[in-house]
């Protein structure tokens, strides 16, 4: 039976896609990097780090080093926290305010289970911190998903088994950490996933209706 929910925050409860890609835009476009919206949707679920290996594959010049690629990260966090800062409470419709208050009112317990370390930031921009119980995000990991721990600490926050947990998803790398943390898996279409999934939903409204 199925007593917690974890949501995914990119692409799930927030549509952070333009900020990600105008902040590495930036990045590319400076570095004379050839990057689109197709290379994009590459990086949905994907860690910092790994998302700047897949920007540099079309790069083809002699490899940075370290301290090189940390510079360049922190410069594409510091445009995308600039732009964070559009954000706001209504970028959250109140059908989906609704729908977790209604979630918590069946008796779900609810958490975050990001790889982003700006979470909790978004979260308390959009005021969407107070409904849930916990929030695992990238600041605690040691790995990134589709390494199930970002899942496995938000269960245990939630004070619940694994196979007590559903996750709500939007990417490939998101849904292999769920099913390797053992919870059910439950796909936001218009992500980046083929992977078979326990259930599919078109947006987070479905979940009331649909049997979790
Ligand atoms: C995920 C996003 O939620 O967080 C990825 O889908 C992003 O695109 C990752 O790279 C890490 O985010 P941040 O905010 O720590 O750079
Ligand atoms: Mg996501």
């Amino acid at each position: 039976m199925i007593k917690g929910i974890i949501f995914d925050l990119d692409g799930v409860l927030v549509f952070t896609d333009q900020y990600h890609y105008q902040a590495w835009k930036k990045l590319a476009d400076r570095l004379g990097i050839y990057f689109d919206e197709k290379i994009n949707h590459r990086l949905r679920g994907v860690s910092r780090r790994e998302s700047l290996e897949i920007l540099l594959e079309n790069y083809h010049g002699a490899p940075f080093r370290e301290e090189k690629k940390s510079k360049m990260m922190e410069e594409k966090n510091r445009t995308y926290r600039e732009l964070l800062k559009n954000m706001k409470r209504s970028d959250i419709s109140q059908s989906v305010r609704d729908t977790l208050v209604k979630l918590k009112d069946l008796g779900y317990l609810l958490a975050v289970g990001s790889s982003s370390k700006n979470a909790k930031i978004i979260l308390e921009r959009t005021e969407l911190l107070p409904y849930f119980e916990f929030v695992s995000d990238g600041n605690d990991l040691r790995h990134s998903k589709p390494h199930p721990e970002v899942f496995l600490k938000a269960a245990e926050g939630l004070g619940l088994p694994p196979e007590e947990c559903a996750v709500v998803e939007d990417a490939q790398s998101g849904i292999c950490a769920a099913k390797a943390a053992g919870m059910k898996t439950i796909l936001m279409q218009g992500g980046n996933c083929s992977d078979k999934v326990d259930l599919k939903i078109q947006r987070l409204e479905d979940l009331i209706e649909c049997h979790i």
